[in-house]
């Protein structure tokens, strides 16, 4: 079995959620709130310790029906079922989506092919627990003798950015380790970071799914030159380990068997944090922290496979952005965590929804004629208030924003965290309830203004308002509550691929720029430049003169 194709254009939901577009684009969210006193409650969804408040959005009770009519067209539970069953839903690589195995119960029974996997989980995961914790009490040392005192995670994309965003925010539960991240394959940027370290006490965890992609081949080739200055070929084995499905081209590099990590192909780059991908997660918090954030991302699939979809969070935060994106023509999509520590949270869910629904045929390859993935950005509250949220309040384009927010911080400043949390709250009320001409002139008028000034000032100082917004309000940031909200955007991902009609788990837009690239430095390193227009003709002269 694999996914239905269907034209969600051609649902019954579709054409009536067009038609109710048309009679209720007008709506202001304010006025709706004054209408049903029972709003806030209706449109959120308390779950664990997530509250999840969609109520500022523009929709009513039909919005919100007709919209989980289109899920039920769809089939989206049929769907669902097969993503956890372990059917091929990744068509176009013949491979299953199995990410949720990687988080399941140990008594869970997952099957690809025939073969339940969860055991094969559980013997890596022993694998990572055993080999980290060895690292981290300094059982394991370096070649001279000394323990780690810094680790190195060298891959890119989903290799790279998912650890190195846990690890960022998880910094508050972090051990004496050092965590360094080399992804680029600017040479500058591994230069910089071998400048910090010192070989002796440095450990190198090469990440690649493939063990094929050039910049971390690149990147590790040159730290393992650089290692070889300071140590000889036989000390690599204590130095070095790796990630891979690909275990005869990790032989090749030298890295010895026992510090190698399998993975298998039903883990998309992008969503194998899970896997022994999180190796450096599970370095830099310890193991214990690994499994509470795996433990997180198993209650969100439980939540997401059994909840009905009308309390379902991911199944309604897809919804929402269908509606802004296909019939309010909202393009892009902010994330704003209200937490230092989610910096990198944006960046890791601009490869991870980009990247999986970014796709212009459906799943029977004809062209889309409807638009598909929406455009991922954002940065935490409240420098990002102090950057783009201007364009967010009186802008012309309608920005779907999804506030993130945590009750408790982590080091227990109450002051500093009320003040976080004012600007949270304040930030959803005043871009739904926007200002009128008539209260910015009362306000000028009773701070004084002559009328003149205030007939030249009052129309720059609207708001519009009416501006939707989610606020998932959240505890703690705790490695638990962090695997449960990354799982909710997984699910999210998934929902909208499904309601699009489209392939969410390849990437072959990804992989035509890892073979043009391969063609080019032909061209920059052999004497003749190949065939190219003529703009890239001249620029590659100019490069290589
Ligand atoms: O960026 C494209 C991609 O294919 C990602 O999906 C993947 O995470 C990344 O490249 C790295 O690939 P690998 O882990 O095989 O080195």
């Amino acid at each position: 079995m694999t996914l239905p194709k269907i034209n969600p254009t051609a649902t019954k939901a579709w054409s009536e959620l067009a038609s109710h577009f048309e009679a209720s684009k007008e709506k202001q969210v304010k006025d709706l709130f004054l209408q049903d006193h029972k709003r806030a409650a209706k449109f959120a969804i308390e779950w664990k310790d997530f509250y999840v408040d969609f109520s500022k959005n523009r929709i009513t009770d039909e919005t919100l029906s007709l919209l989980l009519q289109l899920a039920d067209e769809v089939h989206l539970k049929e769907a669902i079922n097969n993503y956890y069953e372990g059917e091929k839903i990744n068509q176009t690589e013949s491979r299953a989506v199995l990410h949720t195995a990687l988080r399941a119960k140990k008594g869970d029974t997952i099957f690809v092919d025939g073969v339940n996997v969860v055991p094969e989980v559980y013997g890596v995961k022993e694998h990572v627990k055993v080999f980290s914790e060895a690292i981290i009490s300094g059982e394991k040392t370096g070649f001279t003798g000394k323990a780690f005192t810094d680790v190195v995670n060298i891959g890119i994309g989903g290799s790279d950015i998912g650890p190195a965003m846990v690890t960022e925010s998880l910094k508050f539960y972090k051990n004496h380790l050092k965590l360094h991240f080399v992804s680029n394959v600017d040479g500058d940027h591994v230069n910089e970071v071998l400048k910090e370290l010192n070989a002796e006490t440095t450990l190198f965890v090469v990440v690649s799914k493939t063990f094929t992609t050039q910049e971390t081949l690149s990147n590790a080739t040159t730290i393992k030159e650089w290692f070889l200055k300071y140590a000889s070929q036989k000390d690599i084995a204590a130095h070095f380990a790796a990630v891979s499905t690909n275990t005869e081209k990790i032989e090749e590099f030298g890295i010895v068997q026992e510090n190698v990590f399998p993975m298998w192909d039903w883990v998309g780059g992008r969503f194998s944090l899970w896997s022994a991908v999180g190796l450096s997660i599970a370095l830099a918090v310890g193991y214990e922290n690994f499994d509470e954030l795996l433990a997180g991302a198993n209650e969100m699939d439980v939540h997401f496979k059994e909840a009905d979809f009308k309390e379902n969070i991911p199944v309604i935060l897809a919804l929402l952005s269908v509606w802004y994106n296909n019939f309010y023509g909202a393009e892009t999509e902010a994330i704003i965590p209200y937490t230092q520590y989610l910096g990198r949270f944006s960046a890791y869910l601009q490869q991870g929804i980009m990247e999986s629904n970014g796709k212009s045929v459906d799943r029977e390859g004809n062209e889309i004629p409807y638009q598909t993935g929406t455009i991922i950005w954002g940065e935490p509250g409240t420098n990002s208030q102090h950057a783009f949220f201007q364009l967010i309040h009186q802008g012309t384009k309608v920005i779907p924003t999804d506030f993130i927010g945590f009750k408790h911080s982590l080091h227990g400043n109450k002051d500093h965290h009320n003040k976080l949390m004012a600007n949270f709250f304040a930030q959803t009320e005043a871009l739904m309830n926007g200002k009128t001409k008539a209260e910015v002139v009362a306000e000028l008028k009773s701070n004084g203004l002559e009328q003149g000034v205030i007939a030249k000032l009052a129309s720059f100082k609207v708001f519009e308002g009416n501006k939707p917004t989610n606020t998932i309000l959240i505890e703690k940031l705790t490695p638990k509550t962090l695997g449960a909200l990354i799982a909710m955007y997984e699910h999210k991902i998934f929902v909208q691929g499904i309601i699009w009609n489209i392939f969410s788990f390849d990437q072959w837009g990804v992989e035509l720029g890892k073979q043009l690239a391969k063609n080019t430095l032909k061209d920059i390193e052999n004497s003749d430049i190949g065939n190219h227009d003529s703009s890239t003709m001249t620029l590659l002269q100019k490069f290589k003169n």
